[in-house]
C-alpha cells in the first residue's frame, strides 16, 4: 500500500458541537415519540454512541451491516445485507444513522429495502455529507458536516480497517 499521512480536518470539539446540534434537532422534531435507531455498521458505531446518549425520547438501537460490491474506494450500488436487524420495524418511527454518505448508492439501496418493512416513518441522519460524487439523491434529514470530497478517517471511519478509533476526523493524503 502507498505511504500516506493523516491531515487533521474536523476536531473533537467541532464533532461534539455538531452532535449536540443534531440531537437537539431530533429531540425537537420527535418529541417524546419512541424511536428505533438503526446504525449502519461498521462506520456509524462511534457517532451512534454519541448521538443516542443525547436523545431524550425512549430509544431502541439496532444495527445492520451492508456490503457493497465496489472496486477500491468506489461503490457499485450493488449491496447486500451481511448482518440484518433483530428488532421489528413495522409501525415504528425509525432513524437511520450513517457515518458518511458519498455516492449515496448504499443508502439509496437500503432505503428501498426498508420501505418493504412498513415503518411508521423513516428519517436519515448522516454525520458527514460528502456531496461532490453524489449519484443518488438520498433525502438526508439531519447532517452533521458537509464536505465536498476527500477520503476521511477517524470517528468510526476507516481506511483498510485502520483509524476507526481516532476521536477526531482526518483526511488521508497519499505521498509520492
Ligand atoms: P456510498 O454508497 O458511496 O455513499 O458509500 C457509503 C460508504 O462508503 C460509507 O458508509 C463508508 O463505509 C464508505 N465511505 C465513503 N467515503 C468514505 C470516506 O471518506 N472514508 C471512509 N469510508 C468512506
Amino acid at each position: 500500500m502507498k505511504d500516506y499521512r493523516l491531515v487533521a480536518r474536523i476536531s473533537e470539539a467541532e464533532i461534539a458541537e455538531q452532535v449536540d446540534r443534531l440531537a437537539q434537532e431530533i429531540n425537537r422534531d420527535h418529541g417524546g415519540e419512541p424511536l428505533l435507531v438503526i446504525g449502519i455498521l461498521k462506520g456509524a458505531w462511534m457517532f451512534l454512541a454519541d448521538l443516542t446518549r443525547r436523545l431524550a425520547m425512549p430509544v431502541e438501537v439496532d444495527f445492520v451491516r451492508l456490503a457493497s460490491y465496489g472496486l477500491g474506494s468506489e461503490t457499485s450500488g450493488e449491496v447486500r445485507i451481511t448482518k440484518d436487524l433483530e428488532l421489528p420495524v413495522r409501525g415504528r418511527h425509525v432513524l437511520v444513522v450513517e457515518d458518511i454518505v458519498d455516492t449515496g448508492l448504499t443508502l439509496e439501496w437500503y432505503l428501498r429495502h426498508l420501505k418493504h418493512l412498513d415503518a411508521a416513518s423513516v428519517k436519515l441522519c448522516a454525520f458527514i455529507d460528502k456531496y461532490e460524487r453524489r449519484e443518488a439523491e438520498v433525502p438526508l434529514d439531519y447532517v452533521g458536516i458537509r464536505v465536498p470530497e476527500g477520503f476521511l478517517v477517524g470517528y468510526g471511519l476507516d481506511f483498510a480497517e485502520k483509524h476507526r478509533n481516532l476521536g477526531a476526523i482526518y483526511e488521508v493524503e497519499f505521498l509520492g
